[in-house]
């Protein structure tokens, strides 16, 4: 594991920006694992600007996102799939037939799920996978649980992530209960795995997934095991490492 230590989430941001870019331009046609959520945000903007200055090219990147909430179209304003559109692929030259995300309305989920880990596999993996991290040390919506599941799959949030997502709609009920997610092996098949995380909030499930055992009970944890995993994480979030 690599760690990479920021000052704050702004660090983070150009930080984790800087090895996106890298990958992007030693493989023009490489294939990203994207994340939602505010912990990339940064880190998209700073792609955006990178290919406002000229920098980048992302006419033949294809990418594959984590998850989607079941039920929410690719319009609703806050499916995974607007919110990749509104942060990044709509202020790059990216081909949006290029870019995938479980859809949240297909009407069989056992087939979408199926085919989402076919679609990785043709696309002969991911070069590189971007993740945020919950609280809970959730990676996509792979919530704590008895045993790792490798396939995409569709889950039951946690309490803890609706409570946490409940920030972005207008009441807690809004938030829906289930996703589809890639799974364990969607994300440790990626060459490299790039994780962002910034804030006090983070700093238990950094603690625990880096130097806890690995265990489905903090499916972050798993990423101790993969060979080219870099942590790029604020002061905030190594808090309670003895660094
Ligand atoms: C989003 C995702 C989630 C988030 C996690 C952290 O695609 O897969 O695992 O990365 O919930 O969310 P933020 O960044 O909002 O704290």
């Amino acid at each position: 594991m690599r760690l990479i230590r920021a000052k704050n989430y702004e660090d983070v941001s150009v930080k984790a920006g800087n090895i996106i870019a890298s990958v992007i331009n030693l493989k023009p046609d490489c294939v990203l694992g994207l994340a939602t959520g505010s912990s990339p945000i940064g880190t998209y903007k700073e792609l955006i600007k990178k290919y406002e200055a000229g920098e980048l090219d992302f006419s033949k990147v294809k990418t594959v996102n984590l998850d989607e909430y079941v039920g929410l179209s690719k319009d609703h304003d806050q499916s995974y799939a607007y919110f990749m559109r509104n942060n990044l692929f709509d202020h790059v030259n990216i081909d949006q037939n290029n870019c995938n995300i479980p859809s949240g309305l297909t009407n069989d989920p056992e087939a979408e799920c199926a085919a989402y880990d076919k679609l990785i596999a043709s696309l002969g993996g991911t070069d590189l996978q971007l993740l945020g991290m919950g609280p809970n040390g959730h990676i996509g919506f792979n919530e704590p649980d008895e045993a790792f599941f490798p396939a995409t799959h569709c889950v039951k949030l946690t309490d803890s992530t609706i409570d946490a997502n409940a920030r972005f709609f207008a009441t807690r009920d809004d938030v829906p209960k289930q996703a589809y997610t890639m799974g364990i092996w969607g994300i440790m098949q990626a060459k490299r795995v790039l994780m962002v995380v910034n804030g006090k909030n983070k700093a238990e499930a950094v603690k625990a997934a880096l130097t806890g055992p690995v265990t489905p009970k903090v499916p972050a944890s798993i990423l101790q095991l993969h060979p080219d995993f870099t942590l790029v994480a604020d002061e905030e979030a190594l808090s309670l490492l003895d660094l």
